[in-house]
């Protein structure tokens, strides 16, 4: 059987990151979280007093970090420099972080060779903002999984209870823009990319599709 490679693409709480994990366990696939880079480029960032409009110095950054993605019983544990930073990574103030340093063409050059590396050998499923578009654009299967602003606030207020509603869609809806408009890979549709809606939609529903397109395009 010919092992493809799927792009997952989408904003922020789309639910690409659970849909794409569970395509990869359904199909024996690797799965890459890249969005997992730029945290960890943006919490690196944070923690050693950079600017994150600073171009240069992230980007540096961004070049010397060693990545290392595990399974641990299901869960995916993202290293870097040997620390374990998978919990760190999840905080609002990092992804703002790392949205910051994702429009800088130089840090986005810093991670295209690791991510392009990771998707080369197939049976992987790489979820990000410019999969389709950018990294592999010759990928067998793509994905753009969108779901309404509204859901995905309520999504990611599920996760953050204790914070107030309104400010987390305003901030959900700040990063899409950020996304959608910057200068180098925005995040948008690949023109040959499936478009899947997963506004009230379950998660395994959205898995069970994914997988019978891979299963198709790969001949069985
Ligand atoms: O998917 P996420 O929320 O973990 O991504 C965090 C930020 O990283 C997101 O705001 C945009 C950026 N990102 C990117 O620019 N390109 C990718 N392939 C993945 C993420």
């Amino acid at each position: 059987m010919v092992e493809i490679t799927i792009a997952v693409d989408g904003p922020g709480s789309s639910g690409k990151g659970t849909v794409a994990r569970g395509v990869a366990e359904a199909l024996g696939y690797q799965f890459v979280d890249t969005g997992a880079m730029y945290r960890a480029v943006g919490l690196l960032s944070l923690r050693s007093g950079l600017d994150v409009r600073d171009e240069g110095a992230t980007s540096l950054l961004a070049q010397r970090l060693q990545f290392r993605f595990a399974f641990d019983g299901g869960r995916l544990r993202v290293e870097v420099d040997g620390e374990d930073v998978t919990s760190a990574i999840r905080g609002e103030d990092v992804g703002a972080a790392a949205s910051a340093v994702a429009v800088h063409p130089a840090v986005r050059g810093a991670l295209l060779g690791l991510q392009r590396y990771l998707g080369a050998a197939g049976g992987v499923v790489m979820d990000g903002r410019d999969i389709g578009t950018v990294v592999l654009p010759d990928a067998e299967l793509k994905i753009f999984l969108d779901a309404s602003l509204e859901e995905r606030a309520r999504r990611r207020w599920l996760e953050h209870p204790e914070r107030d509603f309104v400010a987390v869609r305003d901030e959900l809806a700040a990063r899409d823009l950020q996304d959608t408009t910057r200068a180098v890979a925005p995040l948008r549709c690949a023109a040959d990319a499936v478009r899947l809606d997963s506004t009230g939609v379950p998660v395994s529903d959205v898995v069970d599709r994914i997988v019978q397109l891979a299963r198709s395009r790969r001949g069985g």
